[in-house]
């Protein structure tokens, strides 16, 4: 069934469980995201991100609507998040879509105007009755970006300013910089697992791991147990897709119907969300 954001973190969080957070850019993400969290046994958040967006022409309501009859339909509870918006507009466009959470992500803008844009978002998320997720410190590595080492100096987020930036801010959820990067197809990352027990410490609101692909299942688990609740995934349902995808094709050269070569692709990267989802809820052999 569809739920709300913030009724999944609210309960994840009391459970001192994760809550898997999927990127969705086709159809077949979407179903995906549902039959693997059906299998793990786990709430889901399926989210879209103004990138995924841009890819479908701009227009937000085709892939939302999708998914939104795909949670309605989830044996599992699933809701709706629009991920890593930088444009006020497409935030103004969230509530009618059917999300129930938005990610206003203003991390690259200096300090002061992020926390003013915000506070803005925050505002307008409130009015409307959003739960918004906000960033501080850069997680690095999106479409664009200079790729930014994990363990740069300054792609950590600092728990005195982060506790000072919600209450500035007013924002629901806090995704911070402990060791992550975006678009990893390794699982290398190393998260400072010291930090973020002293975010969670720090800070009031749920605190969220972006870029969780290049994070192993040890590191993930202890992330979760040291405070993190939504878990970020989208390249690793990417890195199932592709490969899976290619295999096919070579296996059915004459091929012409893609639901023949797609299937297969969309089974893997179900396989890959029960495995996820399964680590990051901490339900393994439950
Ligand atoms: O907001 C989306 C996540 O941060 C996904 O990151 O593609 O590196 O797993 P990832
Ligand atoms: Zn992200």
């Amino acid at each position: 069934p569809l739920a709300t954001t913030a009724e999944l973190l609210a309960r994840a969080a009391a459970d001192r469980r994760g809550l898997p957070a999927f990127n969705v850019i086709t159809l077949e993400h979407a179903e995906a995201v549902a039959a693997g969290a059906e299998v793990a046994g786990t709430p889901v958040v399926l989210q879209i991100s103004q990138n995924a967006v841009a890819y479908h022409g701009g227009r937000l309501l085709p892939l939302a609507r999708a998914c939104a009859e795909i949670a309605v339909a989830c044996a599992v509870p699933a809701a709706l998040h629009l991920d890593h918006v930088e444009d006020f507009e497409l935030l103004r466009a969230a509530p009618a879509a059917g999300f129930s959470s938005a990610m206003f992500d203003a991390s690259a803008l200096p300090h002061a105007e992020n926390v003013k844009a915000t506070a803005e978002a925050a505002a307008f998320a409130h009015r409307h009755g959003l739960h918004l997720e906000a960033e501080l410190g850069r997680v690095g590595g999106k479409d664009g970006e200079p790729p930014l080492p994990a363990h740069a100096p300054g792609a950590r987020t600092d728990p005195a300013e982060a506790a000072d930036y919600v209450a500035a801010t007013g924002v629901d959820a806090l995704a911070v910089a402990v060791g992550s990067s975006h678009a990893m197809t390794s699982r290398t990352a190393a998260l400072d697992l010291e930090l973020v027990a002293r975010l969670t410490a720090a800070v009031p609101v749920p605190l969220v791991l972006h870029g969780s692909s290049g994070v192993p299942d040890g590191q993930l688990r202890a992330a979760v147990a040291a405070g993190l609740v939504k878990i970020n995934i989208g390249t690793a349902l990417n890195t199932a897709f592709t490969p899976a995808l290619r295999t096919a094709l070579a296996e059915l050269p004459e091929a012409v119907d893609p639901r023949k070569v797609l299937a297969p692709a969309r089974a893997a990267m179900a396989a890959t969300v029960a495995q996820l989802a399964a680590v990051v809820a901490l339900t393994e052999g439950q």
